[in-house]
This record gives C-alpha cells, structure tokens and sequence, in this order.
C-alpha cells in the first residue's frame, strides 16, 4: 500500500505536466515526417524565430541538413544565421541567466519538447497566444497560462484575441473560449498561419527522433527483403517434400 501511494506521488506531476496545466482542447497535428519540403518549411522558421532564444544543443546542423534534404552549401547560407561551423551543435546566442531575468523563467531547450509535450500540444500552443494586458508582454497563451514567452510570430498571424460565446450550461449562461481570431494584420491568412505552425511543429518532432526517419526508410526495405526469402522459402519447401508423398 505504501509504495501504491509513493507511485501515485511520483505520477501526479507527470500527470499535469502532460496536461499542460490547462483543461483545453488540443487541436490534431496532422503532420507527415517524410514531407522533407514540410521539414524545411519548418527549420526555416525555427532558425528565424525560435533559435535567437532556445537552442536544440543535441543536435548539429549537418545532421540536420542531412536529414531533411538541404545541401549543406545551401544550408549554411540561408539557414545557419549564427556564423557557426556547420559541424556544430545548434547553440542559441542568448545568456541562460539574463533570459531568465528577461523572461521570468529560462527558454527551454527543445530538442527534446515534442517528445515531452507531444505534436498536439505544440500545434495548439502555438495557435493559442492571446492580447492579455496584464501580461509583461501584452499576451498570454491558452495551454500554458501565464507562459514567460512573448508571441514571437505575431507577425505572421496578426494581433490575435480570444473568443467567446454565450452558451447554456446546467441552465446557466456561461461564456465559454472557443479559439483564436487574429485582427488579419499578419503576413499571413488564417489558415496559412496554421499550416506554417505544422511546419515546424513537424520540424520539432523530427528533432526529438531525428533516427525515426531512416529507421522508418530501413524497415520497409526490411518488408521487401522478407517477401522476396518468403518466395525462396517456399519453392525450397516445395522442392524438399516433393518426394516424401
Ligand atoms: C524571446 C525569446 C523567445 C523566443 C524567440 C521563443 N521563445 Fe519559446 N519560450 C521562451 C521562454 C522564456 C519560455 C519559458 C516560458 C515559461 O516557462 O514560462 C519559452 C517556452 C517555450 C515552450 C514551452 C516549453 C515547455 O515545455 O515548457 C515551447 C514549446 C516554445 N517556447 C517554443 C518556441 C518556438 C517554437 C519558438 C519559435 C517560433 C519560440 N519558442 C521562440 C522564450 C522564447
């Protein structure tokens, strides 16, 4: 009974973690990992917009490069914008503890965070920074109530405010969040905001297995392998019991 109880202390915060510390709806991403002009969409914005504060120090940019089909010349120019070797971890420029005093709480290396957080959560949490006044910044996200982050792509998706509407709940009306509008002062329409976020909510899933694609490539090869044996296998057995009858 003791260690049930010890389990259920430890599970609890992975639990709300999970959670997000908000009750709201997670929107699907319907990403492709294999649609490398998807992935390079997606690096593109990462490198512009995200890279100046979180750096994925697992991962080099050749790596990167390599895997969702940029040449490496091309690369380095148009998507390396730190002037480091392209043989280097992908570091931010940006001092940990000067962040936090910026920001309140330190960004966050995301090499890992689709694997933490999971596609969804990152497709809605990118989607859902809203106009908050008595935020530092002016805006407060959804998912991740009072988030430390500005929402650096404002610019794309416009000024964005919150919905509501009035709905009849246990014979009451109650206003209840429906989602996001932005004002249409972005560089970009509604719905091409949202592709351009799974763009690089698909570029931060590959990050966090960046060997999935390979092993995913190696695994149907290892299909067409086992039908071709299964072909030789069977005319071999055809031929050993052909006179034993
Ligand atoms: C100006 C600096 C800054 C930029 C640029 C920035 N972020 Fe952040 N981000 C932060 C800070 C600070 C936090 C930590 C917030 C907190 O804990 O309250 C954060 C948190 C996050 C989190 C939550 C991590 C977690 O699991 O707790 C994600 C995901 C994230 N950022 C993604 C992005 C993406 C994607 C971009 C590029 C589009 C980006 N950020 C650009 C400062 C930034």
């Amino acid at each position: 009974m003791k260690k049930l109880v010890v389990l259920f202390g430890l599970l609890v915060p992975s639990l709300v973690l999970a959670a997000g510390g908000s009750n709201v709806h997670l929107d699907k991403a319907d990403i492709d990992r294999t649609d490398q002009p998807s992935l390079q969409r997606g690096a593109q914005l990462f490198m512009n917009y995200c890279l100046g504060c979180h750096q994925t120090q697992y991962q080099r940019y050749q790596r990167t490069f390599e895997d969702i089909g940029v040449p490496l010349d091309l690369g380095q120019e148009n998507l390396q914008l730190t002037g480091e070797k392209v043989g280097d971890y992908m570091k931010s420029a940006i001092p940990k503890e000067a962040a936090a005093k910026w920001f309140g709480a330190p960004p966050p290396d995301l090499t890992l965070v689709a694997r933490v957080r999971g596609a969804d959560w990152l497709y809605t949490y990118l989607r859902s920074f809203y106009v908050d006044p008595n935020r530092p910044f002016g805006v407060n996200n959804k998912v991740f109530p009072d988030v430390g982050m500005p929402h650096v792509l404002q610019e794309l998706q416009g000024v964005p405010y919150d919905q509501h509407e009035e709905r009849m709940i246990d014979g009451q009306m109650q206003s209840v969040y429906v989602g996001i509008k932005a004002d249409g002062t972005g560089m970009l329409s509604a719905d091409e905001y949202d592709a351009a976020v799974l763009d690089l909510v698909n570029y931060l899933v590959y990050l966090g297995e960046p060997a999935r694609l390979e092993a995913e490539s190696i695994g149907r090869w290892v299909l067409v392998f086992i039908l071709v044996l299964f072909v030789f296998v069977y005319l071999l057995k055809k031929d050993y019991w052909r006179d034993v009858h």
